[in-house]
């Protein structure tokens, strides 16, 4: 049975890496990373200091949205290996002590999933199509959508089928991109699939599962028009009682698969992306029998400001402690302009994709602020996530050419928004020149890498003290190594403005400088430092860990 109640569960405080599988490393010399690229290089994430994987999703797919369109959900994309590959990660991770997640992607499948496909085949009402959204349009001729559902990549969330007999017919619905349908979760068949996908990927020895877009799953009945207030954005945070977002429902299905989960030994985890409107609707996710664990998108969307960050941090333990679930903590994925380069600009909120878009930044004090924020970020009581090239202190590539641009957010946005490429190139491993060590040379990266990142390597970083590679392993290293860490609650001290300071029970003190002015720090021993530590000051923009006994 699950030891989910049990307060040592492995997730309660796993720092877990995510992998884009597409961007990780290239073992097969085509240019798009895989899993023997990934296996290859197991043993940097052991050396790392992490405790678990995260991989985005490496299943079968078209790849219209990055590998989240999947077309068979009990395989391995060929471009990425095989099932026997993927056993391997597992077999590997395992034997090196990483648990390993995956990523399911529940709301949709590919539109060329065979389900879907059979959809289309089949007739207006047919059972086939009763597994997706499919209805008559509005207007005479149905040429109007269903209703006026919007898609996260823009526009309408609804899309026109030819029918066998060459007509406009029905229309399907999409909230993301079209190629995208959604799955009805009403539909017994639907469910029961899903069940024994579950077991499919349990059985083979995965720790956990990443639900994606967890709120999208359930919709309300006769799917009536939603009112976005005037705003035709996805901004699902500001969103309450809206018909496909966050839906009763949707907690039936959970208790379904947790059911599932604790017939398995070992601990397996849920990890919710459910970005919703208040934390008392998140921690509805999170009951003992729904899901374990749920990212922290608040706290990944804050500002570089120590008011917003102590508010976030504050209403985090709030509402996770109360219902005995452990805090996540998350500074950024695959989805989101990486922290390097958005710390260094004027906007340094993320709370939608184009938050600070088109704004210089300055990489200098990006990379500052970035690493300050990963100590204050490893210090956090909980769990925390970091995202591959994080470590590496990769900024964003926001000059990729626009052919290379694969993101249906730009597609779809007619070029309006450039979306999340720019956090998708390929890492930079050894070397001097592209494709450093991502792929051999003779071979393209998927996206072209910066001649400006020989700097940033794997390589040339393992042997610069001062890099931030060398600053995560250290911390990394500490968060492990300090005994009573896991337990210590965050009790915060007095602190002049626009600092951030506390213990960790009597184990651990951060401070982390979001001030003007260097902060003295009177403390005999530093433990950890982003940025030197000079005649007693912390600088701008740095954070410490103190040991907070020797005062
Ligand atoms: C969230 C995923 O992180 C994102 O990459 C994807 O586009 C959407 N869900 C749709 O699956």
């Amino acid at each position: 049975m699950s030891g989910s109640d049990d307060e040592s569960a492995w997730w309660r405080d796993a720092v877990i890496y995510q992998v884009y599988p597409r961007s990780f490393a290239d073992g097969t010399g085509d240019g798009e990373g895989d899993l023997p690229g990934l296996r290859a290089r197991l043993p940097y994430l052991a050396d790392l200091g992490v405790d678990g994987l995260w991989i985005s999703p490496w299943f079968p797919s078209p790849m219209a949205d990055g590998g989240y369109d999947v077309s068979d959900f009990r395989g391995i994309h060929p471009m990425f290996g095989t099932l026997a590959d993927a056993d391997a990660v597992l077999r590997e991770a395992h034997a090196l002590g990483l648990r390993v997640i995956i990523d399911l992607v529940p709301n949709h499948t590919s539109d060329r999933h065979p389900w879907f496909l059979a959809a289309l085949a089949a007739e207006p009402g047919s059972s086939l199509r009763d597994r997706y959204f499919f209805r008559d349009g509005r207007g005479p001729d149905g040429e109007e959508p269903p209703n006026n559902w919007i898609s996260a990549f823009g526009g309408s969330a609804w899309a026109r089928v030819t029918e066998a007999d060459g007509r406009p017919g029905q229309w399907y619905l999409h909230l993301f991109a079209p190629e995208q349908p959604d799955l009805n979760w009403t539909n017994t068949a639907v469910l029961e699939d899903f069940d024994d996908v579950l077991r499919f990927w349990f059985d083979r020895g995965v720790d956990g599962l990443r639900i994606d877009a967890a709120p999208a799953m359930a919709k309300k009945a006769e799917l009536p028009d939603a009112d976005y207030g005037g705003v035709l954005q996805f901004r699902t945070v500001d969103w309450d009682d809206n018909p496909h977002w966050d839906v009763e429902q949707v907690h039936d299905i959970f208790r379904r698969w947790r059911a599932i989960a604790d017939t398995y030994d070992g601990d397996r985890v849920f990890v919710a992306e459910a970005v919703v409107s208040t934390p008392e609707r998140l921690v509805k996710y999170l009951r003992p029998d729904e899901m374990h664990t749920a990212f922290n998108f608040p706290y990944l969307k804050s500002p570089w400001d120590a008011e917003a960050l102590h508010d976030v941090i504050d209403a985090t333990l709030a509402s996770f402690e109360p219902v005995g679930v452990p805090s996540t903590w998350v500074l950024t994925s695959h989805d989101e302009i990486r922290p390097v380069t958005r710390y260094g600009r004027p906007t340094t909120s993320s709370f939608f994709i184009t938050d600070g878009e088109g704004e210089v930044s300055d990489l200098a004090l990006g990379t500052r602020r970035a690493r300050a924020a990963a100590m204050l970020m490893l210090a956090l009581p909980g769990g925390a996530y970091i995202y591959q090239g994080e470590e590496l202190g990769l900024p964003n590539v926001d000059d990729l050419p626009e052919e290379v641009l694969q993101d249906p957010m730009f597609l779809r946005s007619g070029g309006a928004i450039r979306g999340r490429d720019g956090a998708r190139v390929p890492l930079p491993w050894s070397g001097v020149a592209p494709p450093f060590g991502f792929c051999p040379d003779e071979a393209q990266p998927w996206l072209p890498q910066p001649e400006s990142w020989s700097a940033l390597t794997v390589e040339a970083q393992s042997s610069e003290q001062g890099s931030m590679l060398s600053l995560y392993r250290a911390a990394l290293r500490l968060r492990r190594s300090t005994e009573g860490l896991h337990a210590a609650p965050l009790v915060w001290r007095r602190s002049p403005s626009g600092v951030l300071d506390f213990d960790r029970g009597t184990v651990l003190r951060c401070l982390v400088n979001l001030s003007r002015e260097p902060v003295e720090v009177t403390v005999a021993e530093v433990l950890l430092s982003s940025a030197p530590v000079a005649r007693g000051h912390l600088p701008v923009d740095a954070a410490a860990w103190l040991r907070p006994l020797t005062q």
